[in-house]
């Protein structure tokens, strides 16, 4: 069946401090939407492309990805995105959920993660052990816990989804999550992890961009 991947890219991009929302600002030659697109091409392992962008930039975002690939208008929230996204793929076997702020994700990865979906797994994600040590914090920043590092992952994308499975995850709230396998671990699906890549990290600040060109 189709592997269809979603690319949310409705973000404002407000802590990356340019004028326009993330997805639109150029690494090199090319903007991070065009870049993660053109690498789930890459992969090898995807049919078919829904990137989601903010309402007012659907045909400026139509001259950042080739014709092949399906630009639809996301939401306030990333959860409306992908929302959104989910209700414009139509027929598909696995999904899968991409960051167009990962831009420098590694095909192969991509191509990872499908297989492990078809390999019969509902829902697998790329996972890094977590370098830091990570507090929980009260309103007032006092510190609540400290969660055992060894026990904590920190969590990229693509995350791919057996297509129903991610339908039923979102069916099933209203809540917002900055994570589509948190809604699937709430329905009491098994989220499987494999290893991620240090090179699909999330371009998020200034810091992250300089990182990304230097990688270029
Ligand atoms: O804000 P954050 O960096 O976690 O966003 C992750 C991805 O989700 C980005 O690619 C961003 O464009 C996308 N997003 C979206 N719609 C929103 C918020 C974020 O598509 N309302």
């Amino acid at each position: 069946g189709d592997v269809v991947a979603l690319v949310p890219a409705a973000g404002k991009g407000l802590r990356l401090g340019y004028d326009e929302p993330k997805a639109f600002v150029c690494l090199g030659t090319d903007s991070l939407l065009t870049r993660s697109v053109d690498g789930l091409w890459a992969s090898g392992a995807v049919d078919r492309i829904v990137v989601i962008v903010p309402a007012d930039l659907l045909d400026a975002a139509r001259n950042h990805v080739g014709a092949d690939v399906l630009v639809v208008a996301g939401g306030d929230e990333r959860t409306d995105s992908v929302r959104a996204g989910l209700a414009a793929v139509g027929d598909a076997s696995i999904v899968l959920v991409h960051d167009a702020a990962r831009a420098l994700t590694p095909p192969t990865l991509i191509a990872r993660v499908v297989a492990e979906v078809r390999a019969g797994r509902s829902a697998v994600i790329p996972v890094l052990p977590v370098v830091d040590t990570i507090k929980s914090v009260d309103l007032m920043g006092a510190v609540v816990g400290t969660p055992d590092r060894a026990s904590l992952r920190a969590v990229q994308t693509p995350q791919g989804f057996d297509a129903d499975v991610l339908r039923r995850a979102y069916d099933a709230t209203t809540d917002v999550s900055t994570d589509d396998a948190g809604l699937v671990e709430r329905i009491g699906e098994t989220v499987h992890t494999i290893v991620g890549d240090a090179l699909a990290f999330k371009i998020t600040t200034p810091h992250d961009l300089l990182l990304a060109q230097a990688l270029l």
